[in-house]
């Protein structure tokens, strides 16, 4: 494929991009070191705890350490689309998106080995409904868009991606991670790294959510029909496996309820469909903005699409 045009040529980068807000807060927000992070009195803090205790903590983080991995093998058919259509401001965020998941790779794998120096398999912690999202969905949906990039395919990557696996899973994760260190007053070192995840986590959803405004102001009713039912078909795999992260404790360590990680999972999914939605009534310059707040032609008690706060 020969390219034509060159965006930086023709008219500039595009700064009112929502894209290019999320590139710049990569930049100044993005650059911490998990290296940094000092795990030596999380590894005393654990030896102290009890055994199911200790269980419960090394199945989450098992599961985020190969979550974080799946997303970093599974990110660059997305960033290729962005490149193949000439999104450059989307590329460049996507490109800090990137490195920012291997940053998480790396600080969980600092954790565990060389933090609280775990060995071996970590692969029993997975439950069934964890295996399916991460070995099949997420993979199958993102590696797809190599041969069809169609808005659908787009739509269904992004479902995927960013709103149940960073959306959902890893929002529930972190919500189990403060119940339990904060609580607790344990980990400190965990605690940094967790927030600084979660800080670069709120772009990457404020992306997706971008991504599949985008997509709803560009296409219209058939991309929102491709978003809900591809939502609905995922959420019940997510709830599935809150629930069977916590089956095998009677009682559950640390105090913790299935309960109300199941509800912390459905409120944050609840708020990013109905953000998504906004856009069948928005503009698409207003999409592409995050702008449009006294705009007539959304929904009423509704805001625009906005970037998170951190
Ligand atoms: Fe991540
Ligand atoms: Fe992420």
């Amino acid at each position: 494929m020969t390219r034509t045009t060159l965006t930086t040529t023709q008219s500039g980068l595009d700064h009112r991009l929502v894209p290019m807000r999320l590139w710049r807060k990569a930049k100044q927000l993005g650059t911490w070191d998990p290296a940094d992070i000092d795990f030596s009195a999380d590894a005393s803090d654990f030896r102290q705890l009890s055994d199911p205790e200790q269980d419960l903590l090394l199945r989450l983080t098992a599961q985020f350490q190969a979550g974080e991995e799946s997303v970093a093998y599974d990110l660059l058919p997305l960033l290729r689309v962005a490149a193949r259509e000439g999104r450059i401001e989307e590329e460049m965020f996507l490109t800090a998106y990137l490195w920012e998941e291997a940053k998480h790779v790396e600080g969980f794998d600092r954790f565990l080995r060389s933090g609280i120096e775990v060995s071996g398999d970590l692969e029993s912690y997975f439950t069934n409904a964890y295996r399916r999202l991460f070995l099949t969905e997420l993979p199958e949906s993102l590696n797809r868009l190599d041969d069809d990039a169609s808005p659908e395919a787009v739509a269904d990557a992004a479902v995927t991606y960013q709103m149940i696996v960073e959306g959902v899973l890893a929002e529930t994760g972190y919500e189990a991670y403060y119940s339990v260190l904060e609580a607790h007053d344990i980990l400190p070192g965990m605690q940094q790294f967790i927030r600084n995840v979660q800080r670069d986590e709120a772009r990457h959803v404020a992306y997706g959510v971008y991504l599949l405004s985008r997509l709803v102001a560009e296409h219209g009713e058939p991309i929102w029909t491709v978003i809900e039912d591809r939502m609905n078909e995922l959420i019940r795999l997510a709830i599935e496996h809150i629930q069977a992260t916590l089956a095998p404790y009677d009682p559950i360590p640390f105090g913790l309820t299935a309960d109300q990680f199941v509800e912390h999972g459905m409120s944050q999914f609840q708020k990013r469909i109905q953000r998504i939605e906004r856009a069948r009534t928005q503009s698409l310059e207003d999409v592409l903005t995050g702008g449009g707040n006294g705009g007539g032609r959304r929904p009423s008690g509704t805001a625009p699409v906005s970037l998170p706060s951190s």
